[in-house]
Formats: structure tokens, sequence, C-alpha cells
């Protein structure tokens, strides 16, 4: 991989990560996933933002500099935009190698060097409007960015260029391979990047909408030409169109959402997933598009991704154990993190000897606001009026959602 210039002064730098390890330990990258850094040149050079030690990404982030000629001795500044460290892991490495560089983020971005790194020299906080001069007519402005997603980010923009470097903002997984700007993928790979920008939305950022929002009021006084994140995509022909599309993602929580049903099921021995069918033929009936997911089996990441965006949601599952079927358990209370709110709702299961999902299950969904059609239980299989029943529920859940 090589840098690619965004103008004939800043370069966008990327290792694409490809390891069965989980991002934040929790969400699969089958894809992978990309770590973007940047090289802004005036008469001072700024490096924004770093990789962590992982698949050999500072190797490639090193390889890539020495490529436009750059050895890491030769940066002055080192601009943080976020401490998570997927973005500065290599930092204690990278200060040692360069120990003049100065380190630039935020005061809440300071004091995550000192205690992850515990570098306690060459640091210098800055707050919105602060800006630094590079000479030569490259400035950097820094713009505070709270909880999108830590309490300590900020984005970076430089004037002369357009370019807004926005850290996790914009993101997305998926590699990028060669290629890192817009204008150079296809269609289909477009639609690849935005499913996997969805599901990194859902997975890091949903927690955080409101913030998302207003960050992306604030930035709209810049005159943006080029989205630079720190994750997928460069966007520099149509950066309308992630902002956007992020905007439709923040307002996800509280809605509109699309008018579709994710289906997320669990069955231990076939009888809940038999009522099931008889609602998904109900939700046939009405001609409404869904998505399905069955967990344990499929990974809670993807399940996330389709409920985060539906106006509609089944949750079906057996009790077990008197209470409801584990994994579902988990699945709710990760709704509950990522603001998985304001949804058209149906609940079913069988039971075995006794029922009990049903406590458990209301006080995980009291918090968000669904709006609940009366839900089906029922002992052991489900009989010829139960599916009946059922079906009627498919069909009134999809023209609830329909209305909506
Ligand atoms: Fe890409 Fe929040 O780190």
């Amino acid at each position: 991989m090589k840098a690619h210039a965004i103008t004939d002064r800043i370069y966008a730098l990327h290792a694409d990560i490809e390891t069965d390890d989980l991002f934040e330990g929790i969400w699969p990258i089958p894809e992978g996933v990309s770590l973007n850094s940047y090289l802004v040149k005036g008469a001072k050079t700024a490096l924004i933002d770093l990789v962590r030690d992982w698949t050999e990404a500072p190797k490639v982030l090193e390889a890539e500099l020495s490529g436009i000629g750059i050895a890491l001795a030769d940066i002055d500044y080192l601009v943080l935009n976020h401490l998570e460290p997927d973005h500065t892991g290599w930092l204690a490495d990278f200060k040692a190698r360069n120990p003049r560089v100065e380190i630039i983020s935020t005061a809440k971005g300071i004091e995550l060097v000192k205690s992850f790194y515990k570098i306690t020299e060459g640091l210098r906080a800055v707050q919105s409007r602060d800006s630094l001069d590079l000479g030569e007519g490259m400035v950097l402005r820094f713009e505070e960015a709270p909880n999108v997603h830590w309490p300590e980010t900020m984005v970076t923009y430089e004037p002369s260029s357009g370019v807004l470097f926005a850290c996790d903002a914009f993101g997305s997984y998926g590699k990028l391979g060669d290629r890192v700007f817009d204008d150079e993928f296809s269609p289909e790979e477009h639609a690849f990047f935005e499913k996997e920008s969805l599901r990194y939305y859902a997975n890091i950022v949903a927690s955080f909408g409101l913030f998302v929002k207003r960050a992306i009021q604030k930035l709209s006084a810049l005159d943006i030409k080029v989205i630079a994140p720190s994750h997928g995509l460069i966007w520099r022909t149509n950066p309308k169109t992630i902002i956007e599309r992020y905007l439709k993602y923040a307002s996800y929580s509280d809605g509109p959402q699309e008018k579709e049903i994710c289906i997320v099921w669990g069955s231990m021995y076939g009888n809940t997933k038999k009522g099931l069918d008889a609602v998904i033929a109900g939700i046939e009936d009405e001609g409404l598009s869904y998505t399905i997911h069955r967990v344990p089996n499929e990974d809670v990441s993807y399940v996330l991704a389709d409920a985060y965006k539906s106006a509609g949601l089944v949750i079906a599952m057996p009790t077990y154990e008197y209470k409801m079927f584990p994994p579902m358990a988990y699945v709710l209370s990760l709704f509950e993190r990522k603001h998985v709110w304001n949804r058209k709702a149906l609940r079913l299961g069988s039971w075995g000897w006794v029922g009990g999902a049903k406590k458990e299950y209301e006080e995980l969904v009291a918090p968000l606001k669904w709006e609940s059609i009366e839900p089906e239980e029922w002992a052991g299989a489900p009989d010829e009026a139960r599916l009946t029943a059922l079906r009627e529920k498919g069909r009134a859940l999809a023209r609830k959602v329909k209305e909506a």
C-alpha cells in the first residue's frame, strides 16, 4: 500500500486490518477495517491520528511515510483527534522513536495520553477554534466533538483545502485495498460500504446519536470539500453522501426508521420457530420486507445493524429456566445500550412446563419506549388456532410499521 495524495500537501495513509480478532474486543470484522492517518505538510509537518500495533499496522504506516520521503523523525506534530487505542496503540513506541514530536489533543485527550501511555512531556491541549499554523499556508483548526464517540474527541479542519479529518465520525468497517477515494469504487462496492458503515455506526456510535447531530450541526459552518475519516472511504467527490447518511443513522434511534421489520429469534427444539413461521407468513401477506437473524448463531453485531434501522421488531424466543432464552437477553441489553428506541414490536415464544420469559422481557424493554402488540405465548407446540392467531399478529405488526 502507498500514500494517496488528497492535495499536493495532504496525504492519506492507511493500514488494512485483516484479522479474526474482534474490533473493540466485541465486533467481528470479517471484511477487515482500515486505520487511516493523514500527513499534512507546511513548513512544519503534522501527522493526524495514529494506528495500534495490530497486524503490523505501524510498519505499513512507516513504509507509506517513507514512500513520500517522510521519516518518523521528520514529524513535528502528532494530532490525536481521539484516544481510543485503535488510533493510538502505537503511541509510546512512536514517541520513543521521535522524542521531539509535540502531541496535540483536547485537554481530556491529553489526560488519556498520560493514563494510557505514561507520556508526560511534549503535550499541548487545544480547544474549539484553536489553530496550529504549519506555515506555507497550511493551518489546522480544531473543533471539539465530545462523545462522538468518546468524551475527548475532536475533529481537525484544514481551511485551504477544505479537508475535514473527522476521526471515527463518518467511518465504516471494511478494508480499502489500493484505493481510498469514494470516486474510485463501483456502485456494488459502495453498497458494501453502506452496509458496513451502518453496522459500524450501530455497533460503535449509536449510543451517541444526539452528539453526532450536534457535531454535524456545528460543522455545517465549515466549507467541507473532503471528509477524511479514520476508518473507511475518503469522500472527496460526494462528501454530502456520508454526512447525510450519518444524519439518517443518528435519527434512527428515535425515528423515523425504515419501514421494514427485523426478526430476531432463538428456538431450542423448533416450537418457537413453528410459531415464528406463521408470523413471517403474515408479514409476507402484507408485502413488507424483513431481515431475520437467529441468535446466538449469528453475531449480535449484525442483529444490531438491522434492528437499528427497522421500524418493526419481532422477538421470538422460548422460556428458558423460568426466564428469557439467555442469548436474547444479551441482544435486548444491547438494544438498550445502543438506543434501539420507539419501535413497533411483537414478542412470541413457547414454554415447556411453565412460562417466565414475559417478566424479564418486560423489564428489559421498558426503557425502550416500544409500542407492543399483545404477545403470543403457548405451551409446547403451537396448535392450528395458535398458528392462525400468530399469522394475524404478523399482519397486524406489518400494518403498524407501514402506517408509522
Ligand atoms: Fe476508531 Fe473510537 O476508535
